[in-house]
């Protein structure tokens, strides 16, 4: 270990620090050397640097990969403190702030030691500890770099050995710097129905924050992701950012701060609002992972390479196959019997999809879940919709073939319920006030044990019960309202951190038993997206809304962070388009039903069981291909995508006209990722049941890969709301 670590410690003298410090005189003789430990990925440098003057951690680099690190010895940019610290000559938002056992508010962190830990070729992982030189606080900064990937994900743990517990009031997971002309922030917002929408805006002096105060369902308004453009703005394929999540479900924040000389400080955590921790002496804090990737050639890049860190490392059983499925919500709601749901498991196995998953409303006797008022908590068949209980409609299942998956809402209580009357201490709810419901319903206490234990042995009951079940959608349909803990008692300010902490515990534990149950993660539609949730969930229901066109957007949105295997994307009765461009608009994720089969012509039904089985056959290059975005919907009337597999012989491009003005012709696209001398035959696929074609003249042809990518195919009709889907094959 000695050996390597210095191999890549690199040492160099009397670098000339100039932000957050004191204007300096010459070296001082006893000065030590300077000690640089440097995080590499393929194409990527994180530098860091001790200075030999003040014993402080700065970043020195962020950036492209550098020929030569010593060239750093040159450098006469500013230079930043790792993980700023409040209280002594700090001036700017800290990343770390604490209260130390005898009032004394500041902390000031030297470093110690730094070791790397190779896991294998691949993944590294550098730990730099830092201690303050009064008090007894470490911090170290773990920073574990994804090579390939070009990945890098940084959190923090903090340690403090002093006589009585100490207060964090801020602890984020990363603090990066840039040194830019100008930034140019890219955020996604929304709402229920209206997630991931896209934004950008040029960052002026001061402070900008991107967070969450929700509690459950953190995601609603803001998804946890960003891109920060340096410079100028970025587009697919050209321009310096970084693309930036955290791994947290519950509250978080991005802060962005431009100082008075124009560098930018990013400081990405947990939200520290309301949120002031209690160390205790020698237990560890850990803050979620900060998952970062740079690209100096636009946003294309930097979504590839986030996708290949997911899909190996990021999300659930990334690299294995997803389940096509048809889910009865829309097409029930609550309303269902045994015979009913008898019947769409035919209607599953008819239109050649894997899985029938059962809704919400199969539960609860004594206040039965016929709407959304009751029930929430009693997790018992409904014994006048399922008489035979869920072991019967599992076996049907598997005498027809077809895999049987159910709906849960684990963490939730319906005051209308057993659960509420027989615990009312396990719920969130401030005493002295009346209780705030949304969508009639309350959020448990994941902080005391005992509900820990209740929703495990739920899930794992039903698990054990019925073995057959073979996929779960998670739901959780409400944020935090006047939330109190009896179990927190004068902790208060921990609850939001503790929750979702012990929420990760629950599915450790679940995890452990079902390692790999497909597990669909949904908050009433997509307020819960985050790549913490995501170690645990095989994939996740983008939003409730299934509109199309709607649905054009935001997969767009999510497509940027999340690959599209983890994207559920259902056809249903939403939108008055086509049946082929609801199927076309759901093939370019994880495509689903939630349709009335029953209600389909035989053509329709034709139509959908050709698409599932096209859908079957590329899936793979859907999944695991590399995405190329090509025409933007932000951009155009049309929205034009197609991913290409790894050895460049295969690839599907997907084509939609979302609007059209009088007279409107639309440019060839020209198309991305293929090897261009390869030759490649262009075959639309998904024609339309009454054989209307909206796909280009080069349809059914030949072309090398070097024309499709100079000279491109004329995509994208001049006719709204029409789609097509091209299987693109060497
Ligand atoms: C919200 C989800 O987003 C929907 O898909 C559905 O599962 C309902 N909850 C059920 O209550």
């Amino acid at each position: 270990m000695k050996k390597l670590f210095f191999l890549i410690t690199f040492i160099c003298v009397n670098i000339h620090i100039s932000v957050g410090q004191p204007p300096m005189g010459p070296p001082q003789a006893n000065q030590q050397p300077d000690i640089i430990i440097s995080i590499s990925t393929l194409n990527t440098d994180l530098i860091y640097k001790v200075s030999g003057r003040d014993g402080r951690l700065y970043q020195a680099y962020l950036g492209s990969k550098l020929g030569n690190i010593s060239d750093l010895k040159l450098a006469r940019n500013a230079e930043h403190l790792a993980y700023a610290t409040f209280g002594t000559d700090n001036l700017f938002e800290p990343a770390i702030r604490m209260t130390h056992n005898d009032g004394n508010p500041s902390l000031e962190l030297k470093y110690v030691s730094h070791n790397i830990e190779k896991t294998d070729n691949n993944v590294t992982v550098t730990n730099i500890l830092m201690k303050d030189p009064v008090y007894p606080v470490e911090v170290t900064l773990h920073i574990k770099s994804y090579s390939a990937e070009d990945v890098i994900e940084q959190w923090v743990e903090i340690v403090q050995k002093e006589v009585k517990p100490v207060t964090v009031y801020n602890y984020a997971s990363s603090m990066l710097h840039f040194d830019a002309s100008k930034y140019w922030l890219t955020q996604f917002h929304g709402d229920w129905a209206e997630e991931m929408k896209m934004q950008e805006n040029e960052l002026t002096s001061g402070i900008k924050i991107l967070d969450s105060k929700l509690g459950t369902r953190a995601h609603m308004y803001q998804t946890p992701v960003f891109f920060l453009s340096l410079n100028e703005k970025s587009d697919e394929n050209n321009g310096e950012l970084i693309a930036g999540t955290l791994g947290w479900s519950g509250n978080f924040q991005f802060l962005f701060e431009v100082d008075e000389k124009g560098s930018l400080r990013v400081i990405s955590g947990i939200n520290p609002f309301a949120s002031e921790y209690t160390i205790q002496p020698g237990k560890p804090f850990k803050t979620p992972s900060f998952i970062f990737t740079y690209s100096n050639r636009g946003k294309g890049p930097a979504s590839r390479n986030l996708h290949h860190w997911a899909t190996n490392y990021g999300i659930m059983d990334g690299n294995k196959p997803r389940l096509t499925l048809l889910n009865n919500w829309e097409t029930t709601y609550f309303s269902f019997n045994e015979p009913k749901l008898v019947g769409l498991l035919d209607d599953t196995k008819k239109m050649g999809l894997d899985l029938f998953l059962l809704d919400d409303g199969w539960f609860a006797n004594k206040y039965p879940r016929n709407n959304d008022h009751a029930g929430l908590g009693d997790w018992q068949e409904n014994k006048d919709k399922l008489p035979d209980g869920l072991g019967y409609l599992v076996k049907e299942a598997d005498s027809i073939g077809v895999k049987f998956g159910i709906w849960i809402e684990p963490e939730m209580v319906n005051p209308k319920s057993e659960l509420y009357e027989n615990h009312p201490d396990w719920i969130l709810k401030l005493p002295n006030r009346p209780e705030n419901y949304f969508r009639n319903q309350l959020v448990l206490d994941l902080t005391n044990p005992k509900v820990q234990d209740f929703v495990f042995n739920i899930v794992d009951g039903m698990l054990t019960k019925y073995p057959g079940i073979a996929f779960i959608k998670w739901d959780c349909n409400r944020m935090m309202t006047n939330a109190y803990s009896v179990y927190l008692k004068d902790k208060q300010s921990h609850l939001y951190i503790d929750y979702v902490n012990n929420l990760y515990s629950v599915l450790d534990r679940l995890r452990q038993k079902y390692p790999h149950l497909s597990i669909m993660l949904c908050s009433g539609g997509g307020g819960r997206v985050d790549y913490g949730a995501l170690r645990y969930f095989t994939e996740f229901w983008a939003s409730d809304d299934t509109d199309p066109v709607e649905r054009v957007y935001i997969q767009w949105g999510y497509s940027y962070f999340f690959p599209s295997f983890s994207v559920c994307n259902h056809i249903t009765s939403w939108g008055k388009q086509s049946l082929k461009f609801r199927t076309d608009v759901a093939m370019m994720g994880k495509m689903g039903y939630d349709i009335q089969v029953n209600a389909l012509t035989e053509k329709e039904l034709k139509f959908s069981q050709d698409a599932i089985a096209n859908y079957k056959r590329l899936s793979d290059i859907i999944w695991h291909g590399d995405l190329y975005r090509l025409v933007s919907p932000y951009e155009e009337n049309r929205a034009v995508l197609m991913y290409v597999n790894s050895v460049k012989n295969k690839a599907v491009l997907f084509a939609y006209t979302l609007h059209s003005r009088f007279g409107e012709t639309f440019n060839p696209v020209r198309l991305q990722g293929l090897d261009p001398s390869k030759t490649y035959k262009i075959q639309e696929i998904n024609v339309s049941s009454e054989g209307m074609r909206f796909g280009p003249s080069e349809n059914g042809k030949s072309y090398s890969g070097d024309y499709l990518m100079k000279i491109g195919l004329n995509v994208g009709s001049g006719t709204a709301l029409t789609s097509s889907v091209f299987e693109i094959a060497e």
